[in-house]
């Protein structure tokens, strides 16, 4: 059984997963590695991310490999009904369609938990969340699960802090070859692409204000200066502002930024970045943007309590006429600008985020009842052994350290 809209979207569904599957070398190695052996037999697994072409091709990838797959969306407005449609087509159950409802985005997840899944993959820690409060009967049945973002890490350690947490979960943001790529460049690109697309308006010479300068916020404030903007960044954290500064960016507060910046981008994992103080400061045209895995960090309700909503001048703009007549514009609801308004990270980081998510899951497997009710590394021959691959796609080679040279980096004694 399957809860999705518009079925006959799936043929252009089928193209775009087509379309991405061919840029994703990594993914497809391990489909000819695996597909014969079935690591996955008869294993459900459920799996609650952004449903676009890249998440649809690793769930089938998946399938391919034994798993009973089921789907949900991690974000109302990043769902396709498209992918949805082939994914169905193609024998996955699926739970989702775009811009459903709070109580609908739930009621997916809820029926998605209710096939009792063994296997979790999670992006934000909705569904491993929901699991540990609405059915916990169901728990002794997870051998483990695996998180793909900043925000879900957070929210899984506090549960792991507290006791609360029923069965191992693999950080799989935290691996070497998710954040510095997917995080970084993926982010990097895809807000761009998103913001670009759906503004159709010049980067090159306006002021962008980046608020974070984690591993997003880097990507977010590198591209802008390659486009040619201004970048200003705020931060909290000393050192992650300081590092901001010397890489040649103005740093600052937000009550210094907001009357600046003609883009801001929040990517923080934080809430109330652009809020009540800002919003009056905030110079005309100025457009809100938020990357963070929430819709919190631009505080909507600061928006509507000082602002009246006058339009939508361009799908995924909304308009706000503030009390002082400026005119601000939100987009994509201020839900993650790359993935509401746009197709999510390219399909070559994708390859490796998901790639991981695929040892991620193996190891769960192989290691069931020896691993520890807790938020877990992957091992780190997982990152070299997907960076390798990825460069042997690439066509690249590198060296390999000579015996002397290995000696030399063990011991002490020899000069
Ligand atoms: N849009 C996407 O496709 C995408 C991809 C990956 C991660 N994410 C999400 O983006 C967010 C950031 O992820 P990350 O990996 O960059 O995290 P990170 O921890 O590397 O960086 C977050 C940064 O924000 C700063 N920060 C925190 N609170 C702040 C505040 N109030 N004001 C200013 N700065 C503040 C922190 O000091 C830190 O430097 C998370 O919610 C994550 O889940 C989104």
């Amino acid at each position: 059984m399957s809860n999705i809209r518009n079925a006959e979207k799936a043929p252009e569904g089928h193209r775009r997963i087509d379309w991405v599957s061919r840029h994703m070398p990594v993914l497809n190695k391990i489909i000819d590695l695996h597909s014969s052996k079935k690591p996955f037999d008869g294993i459900k697994m459920a799996v609650c991310i952004h449903l676009e072409a890249k998440s649809a091709y690793m769930a089938k990838a998946f399938k391919e490999c034994g798993a009973e797959v089921v789907i949900t969306g991690s974000n109302p407005l990043s769902t396709q009904d498209a992918i949805a449609a082939a994914l169905v087509e193609d024998g996955i159950e699926v739970y989702a369609w775009h811009a459903a409802t709070t109580e609908e985005y739930n009621n997916h997840i809820r029926q998605t938990i209710d096939t009792g899944p063994q296997l979790i993959i999670d992006d934000g820690g909705d569904l491993i969340t929901m699991l540990h409060k609405d059915r916990p009967d169901l728990l002794p049945d997870v051998i483990g699960g695996a998180e793909e973002t900043t925000t879900g890490l957070i929210r899984l350690r506090a549960m792991a802090e507290e006791g609360k947490l029923a069965f191992p979960v693999m950080a799989v943001n935290d691996a070497m070859c998710k954040y510095l790529f997917d995080n970084r460049y993926g982010t990097g690109q895809s807000v761009w692409d998103g913001i670009m697309r759906t503004t159709n308006l010049l980067i090159s010479g306006k002021t962008v204000v980046v608020s974070g300068f984690g591993w997003c916020g880097r990507g977010v404030a590198m591209r802008a200066a390659g486009l040619g903007a201004n970048v200003i960044i705020t931060e909290v954290e000393p050192v992650h502002a300081l590092e901001a500064a010397v890489e040649g960016f103005r740093v600052m507060t937000m009550k210094e930024a907001a009357p600046l910046g003609d883009i801001f981008v929040t990517t923080t994992g934080c809430r109330e970045i652009i809020s009540t103080d800002h919003i009056p400061l905030l110079k005309e045209g100025a457009i809100l943007s938020n990357a963070g895995h929430f819709d919190c960090e631009i505080n909507k309700e600061a928006l509507k309590a000082y602002g009246e909503h006058t339009g939508q001048p361009r799908e995924n703009i909304d308009e706000y006429k503030l009390k002082n007549g400026r005119r601000v514009y939100l987009l994509g609801e201020g839900r993650l600008v790359n993935l509401a308004a746009g197709d999510g990270h390219p399909a070559e980081i994708m390859d490796l985020s998901f790639a991981l998510q695929f040892g991620a899951m193996e190891y769960l497997v192989n290691e069931k009842g020896n691993l520890d009710n807790n938020v877990l590394q992957l091992p780190d021959e997982l990152d070299r052994q997907t960076a390798a691959l990825k460069l042997e796609s690439m066509g690249i080679e590198i060296d390999c350290l000579s015996c002397s040279q290995e000696e030399y980096l063990k011991s002490w004694q020899v000069e």
